[in-house]
């Protein structure tokens, strides 16, 4: 059945994606203040955009006049290092911001509203971690105002019986991000080994991370959308395979088919995760969701993107 449905943050690396997706069967209305998505990825695409923020009532108050009857919450302060530097707006947009979300489409009686939280609101651990492992101690402030989201979630979940569903999302990387100072790893590194700029790793190199393709990513937000089951539940993303940081390096030289020459130095001071692995078992076993795309096809398809969009040109602007 054809749905309207909200993306926030639809502008953003995931969320232009999703919208690709959902406007091929959906109406899609779009919220997005741009600080860190680009209008470009929704270019051609028939969505409803509003240019704002979801701290902005009136703004809410307008785009749930058009009735949408699911929501993906995935507008959000974007990320670690963002949240250190500026701890203030990131408790805003992703505290606040998403409360007032939750408000406005629990008056919607919305059929599902699906929140995109973090891997990082586990701990360190050293082994594939699983959604009842949430550690204590969080190291930055969008850790802390992810899963303060998450929270808010559950309880208008438990109290206002909303129908929610809570990814975990672990390291995506695809088509859709551009490089910037507060971007991941993968858009940068792409960007600067394209530029023939050396690459610093902070740490050994030896560090793991699992990265998911954007489709994958993608695979699991709608499955959130459309299968009871993920009701009320929490799920992570990812792949379950570890890829350390050398290694990673080592597949995007054979992508690139180039050298790439690289530094080591000390870990930033609130990266304490030296392993970073997804146990899937959950979202598999209860919503079907399966990994298509390995790591090499992934970084192949991000880097041909790169190549059709001139992004190696592109002059970082945060
Ligand atoms: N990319 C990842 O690896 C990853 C990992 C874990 C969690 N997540 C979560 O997934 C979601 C999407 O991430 P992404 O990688 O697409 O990031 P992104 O920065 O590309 O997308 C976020 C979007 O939200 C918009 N936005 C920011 N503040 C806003 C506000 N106040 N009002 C309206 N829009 C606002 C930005 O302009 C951007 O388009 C986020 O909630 C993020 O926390 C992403």
């Amino acid at each position: 059945m054809k749905e309207t449905i909200l993306v926030t943050g639809g502008a953003g690396a995931i969320g232009s994606r999703l919208v690709k997706d959902l406007v091929q069967a959906h109406r899609v209305l779009v919220v997005d203040d741009l600080s860190s998505g680009w209008f470009d990825n929704l270019r051609g695409l028939p969505v409803e955009f509003w240019r704002g923020s979801v701290t902005d009532e009136e703004l809410l108050n307008e785009v749930f006049a058009e009735n949408p009857t699911v929501v993906f919450h995935l507008a959000a302060n974007f990320a670690n290092q963002n949240s250190v530097d500026y701890p203030q707006k990131d408790l805003l947009v992703n505290g606040l911001g998403t409360l007032k979300v939750l408000e406005f489409a629990r008056k919607a009686k919305v059929k599902r509203f699906v929140y995109t939280s973090s891997s990082c609101v586990y701990g360190n651990f050293n082994e594939p971690i699983r959604e009842d492992m949430v550690g204590e101690a969080l190291d930055t402030p969008y850790a802390i105002s992810k899963l303060n989201g998450e929270h808010y979630v559950r309880f208008f979940h438990e109290y206002h019986r909303m129908p929610t569903a809570v990814l975990r999302l672990f390291n995506s990387y695809g088509p859709g991000e551009y490089p910037g100072k507060y971007r991941n790893v993968i858009p940068n590194f792409i960007y600067m080994a394209m530029n023939g700029q050396k690459l610093t790793i902070t740490g050994t190199g030896e560090e793991t991370r699992d990265y998911t393709y954007v489709d994958d990513t993608i695979q699991a937000l709608k499955l959130c959308m459309i299968r009871d089951e993920a009701v009320g539940q929490i799920f992570n993303t990812g792949t379950g395979i570890e890829t350390s940081m050398n290694r990673f390096l080592d597949c995007l030289r054979s992508v690139l088919q180039s050298e790439i020459a690289v530094e080591y130095q000390p870990r930033r001071d609130w990266d304490s995760i030296t392993r970073r692995c997804s146990d899937i078992g959950k979202i598999s076993r209860v919503l079907g969701y399966k990994t298509t795309v390995d790591l090499e096809t992934g970084l192949r398809r991000t880097v041909d993107w790169f190549h059709q969009n001139d992004i190696r040109r592109f002059r970082m602007y945060n």
